[in-house]
């Protein structure tokens, strides 16, 4: 009996054995895997075959084209093999097409065999040029749908009445097309799809009220609406929905709004207000956004005196109240914004000395406090900031020149015009950033001159100096790259010269071709110099700010 037994458990065991591996060998075997449906390939094919490659199309670095792979036979006709193309485990049916930056160029029309693939999910075409394609109302026929980006990728016209029709979309990336959501609007869509987790239509003209009705998307987490033309009040529940993460309404200047009592709990991490029309104070309770890392409310109406909470938002790493009407003190809690690299508090009414506490801010790159009222000495604990690229102290009432400065190796922006500082340029400050200085604007103090007489000034990569509006005496110095008559540094090879331009009694100008201008006041008189190379917000500093700061101006 018991043999038996042991021998029917054995039989078992090796049966259950050969079952096993019959399961795996059939799971494994590629051709007991689902081949891509012969329809689907097909369409995809097609859809191929109706756009061209072309490199102009699609802008990131890292875009190629996915498509060129794409082979109906040999090795690789399975489409479910394609790059970008994504097939359900069991049916073997396209669920996701994924040709973001691939190159693609020409029209999406109604008869699209992409509106074949019944089965997509996920929808990727951004980064293309759809050469001002509208979306087909063919889009209803994707009903599965529930993630569409077709972000810049030159749509244009009406965002049709049928995506609306979707309803399983969670994630809807439009941004930066030519589209319009008027007929339907805002408010329709956000009744239609109540389980929106993303939105982004920054770009797309709405040109409507912010609907009430979007306060109810309980699950949205990304918002971004810049570039709307959104109008109206900003509906003040938005900012308390308990998912939010993102938000942008940038660039919106008919968009009124306050900020409201922010409860604690709040996941906002990006909010981004500038441009808009809204107005009031900072909350006190400002400080209960501890998620927050970037806060950027230029270009608004604010007023008042920035609260001292604001210095428990510990994980802020870039922070712009620049252009509104905010006075006071800046709060000594900014000792604890560890993280932060961008403050700019520039164009507006801020008094008193600067806190000696920033002293802690040693990630900073990006120090704006011009325009302001602030007085006094820059406090020496400044030294600390050597990860500054960028330095605005301009129009403010600073008597002395920056001695924090000394030590600083990464400087690529200096202004210090309008404040009072006096005396000589010193010595120390010659050999600062020779490298990396490519703007340096002194205009408009009571500078004397050099500490050191200079022929050639040091910075080897400036490009805007200006000196003007000071009371310097003696000899003109000349920018490294400039040879040539007026001036007394003869030109060797391949250097640049000033071209042979006329010159106006008193001042003249001199545009050179690579972007200088110097305009030389009282040369013929050799006593006061004054070389205006205006560092204004030319194309070149706009273009270094973008690369270096802006970089996310996409939202
Ligand atoms: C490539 O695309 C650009 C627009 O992005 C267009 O001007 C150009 O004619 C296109 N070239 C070809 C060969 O289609
Ligand atoms: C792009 O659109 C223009 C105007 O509608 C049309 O003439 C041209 O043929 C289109 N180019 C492609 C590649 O579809
Ligand atoms: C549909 O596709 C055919 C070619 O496949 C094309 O000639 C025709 O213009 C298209 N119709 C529309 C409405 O786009
Ligand atoms: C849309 O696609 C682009 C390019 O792949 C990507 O950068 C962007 O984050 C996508 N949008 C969403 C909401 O995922
Ligand atoms: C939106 O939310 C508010 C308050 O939570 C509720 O009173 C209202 O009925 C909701 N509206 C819709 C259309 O669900
Ligand atoms: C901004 O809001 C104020 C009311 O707070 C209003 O009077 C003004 O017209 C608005 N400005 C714009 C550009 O909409
Ligand atoms: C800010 O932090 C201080 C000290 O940690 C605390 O007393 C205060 O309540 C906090 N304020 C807010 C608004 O979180
Ligand atoms: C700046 O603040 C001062 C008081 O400190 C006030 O008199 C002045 O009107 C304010 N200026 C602006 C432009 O808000
Ligand atoms: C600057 O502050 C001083 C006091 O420190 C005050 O007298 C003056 O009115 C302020 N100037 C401006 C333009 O707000
Ligand atoms: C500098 O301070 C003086 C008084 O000390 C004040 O009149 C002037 O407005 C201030 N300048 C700036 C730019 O705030």
């Amino acid at each position: 009996m018991p043999s038996s037994v042991r021998f029917l458990t054995v039989r078992m065991f090796s049966l259950l054995l050969l079952l096993f591996f019959h399961l795996r060998a059939c799971h494994s075997s590629p051709s007991m895997h689902p081949l891509c449906h012969e329809e689907e390939s097909h369409a995809l094919m097609q859809f191929k075959q109706s756009l061209v490659i072309n490199e102009s199309a699609s802008s990131d670095p890292s875009a190629y084209p996915k498509v060129a792979s794409w082979k109906v036979d040999g090795e690789s006709r399975d489409c479910c093999s394609w790059d970008g193309v994504e097939c359900d485990r069991d049916s073997g049916h396209v669920i996701g097409l994924d040709l973001s930056s691939s190159f693609l160029y020409g029209s999406i029309d109604s008869n699209s065999t992409l509106f074949h693939l019944v089965h997509l999910g996920r929808l990727n075409l951004a980064g293309n040029n759809f050469n001002n394609s509208e979306i087909p109302s063919e889009i209803r026929n994707l009903p599965r749908l529930f993630d569409l980006n077709l972000s810049m990728s030159v749509f244009s016209g009406q965002i049709p009445a049928e995506i609306l029709e979707l309803s399983k979309l969670v994630s809807i990336d439009l941004r930066w097309n030519s589209l319009k959501l008027q007929k339907p609007g805002l408010q329709h869509l956000v009744e239609a799809l109540t389980n929106l987790e993303v939105l982004h239509l920054s770009g797309v003209d709405i040109s409507a009220k912010v609907p009430q009705i979007m306060a109810n998307l309980s699950s949205l987490s990304s918002l971004f609406l810049s570039h709307c033309g959104l109008q109206g009040e900003f509906p003040l529940g938005i900012f308390q929905l308990p998912n939010l993460r993102f938000l942008s309404i940038r660039s919106n200047p008919h968009l009124t709004g306050y900020l409201p009592e922010f409860k604690s709990g709040s996941q906002l991490e990006n909010l981004l207000l500038e441009g808009t029309n809204f107005s009031g104070q900072l909350p006190e309770s400002i400080g209960n956004l501890k998620s927050l890392k970037e806060f950027r409310a230029a270009k608004c109406y604010f007023s008042g005196a920035i609260p001292s909470s604001l210095g428990n938002l510990t994980k802020l790493n870039s922070l712009d109240l620049s252009y509104n009407s905010f006075s006071g003190e800046i709060p000594s809690t900014f000792v604890n914004l560890l993280q932060l690299t961008y403050l700019s508090l520039s164009s507006n009414n801020f008094s008193g000395k600067i806190p000696s506490t920033f002293v802690n801010l040693l990630q900073l790159t990006y120090l704006s406090l011009s325009s302001n009222n602030f007085s006094g000495k820059i406090p020496s604990t400044f030294v600390n900031l050597l990860q500054l690229t960028y330095l605005s102290l301009s129009s403010n009432n600073f008597s002395e020149f920056p001695s924090f400065l000394h030590g600083q190796n990464h400087l690529e922006f200096v202004e210090l015009s309008g404040n009072k500082i006096e005396g000589h340029i010193p010595k120390w400050f010659m050999n600062l950033g020779t490298e990396t200085l490519w703007c340096l604007d002194l205009y408009g103090n009571f500078l004397t001159g050099f500490e050191q007489s200079v022929d050639i000034l040091p910075w080897n990569n400036l490009r805007d100096l200006e000196l003007s509006g000071n009371k310097l005496e003696g000899a003109l110095p000349i920018p490294p790259r400039l040879c040539g008559k007026p001036l007394s540094r003869k030109c060797g090879n391949g250097e640049d010269s000033l071209p042979a331009a006329k010159r106006d009694e008193g001042s003249a100008a001199y545009p050179l071709e690579f972007g200088w201008k110097v305009v030389v006041t009282g040369y013929a008189s050799g006593l006061v110099i004054g070389v205006i190379l205006g560092c204004v917000m030319d194309t070149r500093k706009y273009e270094w700010l973008v690369k270096n700061y802006f970089a996310r101006w996409q939202r």
